[in-house]
């Protein structure tokens, strides 16, 4: 399994069909899935998995698992996301730790990481993080990383804030 990325306490790599258990774990996991319609059931868990498989192919990046560089063991989700926003071609952050491991810092680690990558290895001008108004936790993340909300879209049916970081600003 190809790894991207390792940080001071992560390593980022892509997942497989054989992760599917602790996926399926957090996805079914009602405080980790709250500002999502419901949680996932496990075919749903499966499809999901399969879904950014044919982004690592189509996009060269996707959710990637996150796991403790120590031990090894999955602590959830971080990456980068080939999203269409109001007409734009868009490259969107995505974190998602699992339940046990919130406030660790570990969704900044992981998303400071993802973005620095997409700097280094795409011609954006910027990345985005796309956060529903009531996640205050993900809106903390983004600040935290520099990000400013800048509009406001509908996406996947769900009002969504639109926070950006420009190439200049995280050269700042
Ligand atoms: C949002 C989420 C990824 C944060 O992960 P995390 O690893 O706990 O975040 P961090 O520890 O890096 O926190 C960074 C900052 O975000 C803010 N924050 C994080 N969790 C918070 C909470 N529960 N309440 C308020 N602010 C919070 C804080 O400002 C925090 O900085 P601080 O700890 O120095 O005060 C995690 O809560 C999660 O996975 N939630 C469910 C999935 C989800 O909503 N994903 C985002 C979809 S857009």
């Amino acid at each position: 399994m190809k790894t991207i990325l390792q940080t001071r306490r992560l390593v980022l790599r892509e997942m497989a069909m054989t992760d599917l258990e602790f996926v399926a774990e957090q996805l079914a996991d009602p405080d980790v899935m709250r500002y999502w319609p419901r949680p996932h059931t496990r075919e749903e868990a499966e499809a999901w998995v399969r879904r950014q498989q044919e982004r690592y192919a189509r996009d060269g990046f996707g959710y990637w698992l996150a796991l403790d560089g120590a031990t090894r063991h999955p602590i959830g989700q971080v990456g980068l996301l080939a999203h269409e926003v109001d007409g734009r071609a868009e490259v969107d952050l995505g974190w998602i730790i699992h339940r046990p491991f919130w406030r660790l810092g570990y969704a900044t680690e992981g998303g400071a990481a993802c973005r620095d990558l997409a700097f280094r290895t795409l011609d954006v001008p910027r990345v985005i993080a796309l956060v529903r108004p009531e996640n205050v936790p993900s809106q903390g993340v983004a600040r935290k990383l520099g990000m400013r909300p800048v509009s406001r879209t509908v996406f996947a049916g769900l009002d969504h804030w639109v926070f950006e970081q420009t190439r200049e600003d995280a050269l700042l």
